[in-house]
């Protein structure tokens, strides 16, 4: 069975999926000026799949028997385009960072599938860091 270690990561991993899913999803309804309309689909998109993060990750954590938290870690909205998208790319490495590690737990816990879905999360993270990141360049 999972140990405590495992368990708890995937609750924090839960935590942050939560977080990012409501926190784009928010300043899709709240950016506004020139890059609303451009910007705003694409922070709403990013919110939903966030979303179904969250609930893989907790599938997955019941599953292991543990009971998946409902408390987001910090939202923060940001007011202009430009510190919207400065806090979501710090959010994905924040994710990529927890993941890669995620990963190498459960690779030494012999957990396959938690390591196999993580890498599938991660893979999408890194193009959500890179959308991101190229919505910030000038
Ligand atoms: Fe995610
Ligand atoms: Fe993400």
């Amino acid at each position: 069975m999972a140990t405590k270690v495992l368990l708890e990561k995937l609750n924090e991993a839960i935590a942050r999926e939560i977080q990012v899913s409501i926190q784009y999803m928010w300043q899709h309804i709240m950016i506004k000026g020139i890059n609303s309309q451009s910007v705003g689909p694409i922070f709403r998109q990013i919110a939903l799949a966030e979303m179904l993060h969250a609930e893989m990750i907790a599938e997955r954590l019941e599953y292991l028997g543990g009971e998946p938290t409902t408390q987001p870690t910090p939202i923060a909205i940001g007011k202009k385009a430009k510190d919207m998208l400065k806090l979501n790319k710090k959010s994905e490495e924040d994710a990529i960072a927890l993941y890669k590690k995620i990963i190498k737990i459960a690779e030494k816990e012999d957990d396959y599938t938690t390591k196999k879905l993580f890498e599938q999360i991660l893979s999408e993270e890194e193009d959500h860091h890179n959308t991101f990141s190229m919505l910030l360049e000038d």
